[in-house]
């Protein structure tokens, strides 16, 4: 593998050029981050859960038809992915009340959505991700009508997926944040999906298993972390 040249380093993550024009090198740091960085720590060994864990779900994603950047793991914290043009939107998929839906509207926690409920945001830390609905989309220039609905169905296919696969390990997806790029005509899922970017409940007792365990000091999120994916590669 060759790294190449540092393209982009955000909290997490840091993307690097590769020997190919149309790939990118992705390393999952050990930094956890949370209230737009506000809160900041490192944490020996979660770069590879993350990693690990997103290159599961890309895979059984990639199975059950959803087309994704992933291309495949380097080593345990690199992996090697498409090179998208990334859309600067936050696909959120809701299947319970938690975080900011239940702060900004009058939702107990836990509430049940049927049909889930997808949320837009917009990616800019400096406005703080406000959401973001179609017309603004459209109108930014981000994506067309008939695209946010093609972006929009595969959110919810993507639910259903990791919604089943994580029932049949005893948990439950309470929400979870995905992003999306072009890569030629197509777009294409990107990013990561991990436990930094679910919230995943012990099934049946609402007992959080990812980032929020960090973000509001309900335990060791690192334990939580390695239990996820024990069980995500037990499973198989
Ligand atoms: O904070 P909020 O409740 O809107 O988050 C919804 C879901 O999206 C959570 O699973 C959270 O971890 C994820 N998220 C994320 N990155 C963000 C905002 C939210 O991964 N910038």
């Amino acid at each position: 593998m060759t790294q190449g040249e540092i393209l982009y380093s955000g909290k997490a993550k840091t993307i690097c050029l590769s020997e190919k024009p149309d790939e990118l090198i992705v390393s999952f740091r050990d930094d956890i981050t949370a209230f737009d960085g506000g809160k900041k720590d490192q944490l020996q060994g979660k770069g590879a859960s993350n990693a690990g864990v997103s290159a599961f779900l890309f895979g059984i994603l990639e199975e059950s038809g959803v087309q994704t950047h992933f291309i495949r793991m380097e080593d345990p914290v690199t992996m090697r992915v498409k090179k998208l043009s990334m859309i600067p939107l936050e696909v959120i998929v809701r299947n319970r009340a938690a975080g900011s839906i239940v702060r900004n509207y009058p939702f107990t926690e836990g509430h049940y959505f049927d049909p889930p409920v997808v949320v837009t945001d917009y990616k800019d830390d400096t406005r703080h991700d406000p959401m973001i609905n179609d017309d603004i989309i459209v109108a930014l220039g981000l994506l067309t009508h008939e695209e946010i609905a093609r972006v929009k169905a595969s959110a919810l296919k993507v639910n259903l997926v990791l919604k089943a696969f994580f029932d049949g390990i005893g948990l439950e997806l309470v929400d979870f944040k995905i992003e999306y790029g072009r890569y030629g005509n197509t777009i294409l899922l990107g990013d990561e999906i991990s436990m930094d970017s679910m919230r995943l409940w012990e099934k049946g007792t609402m007992k959080s298993m990812d980032k929020d365990v960090y973000r509001f000091e309900k335990g060791d999120v690192m334990e939580a972390y390695r239990t996820v994916s024990a069980r995500i590669f037990g499973s198989r």
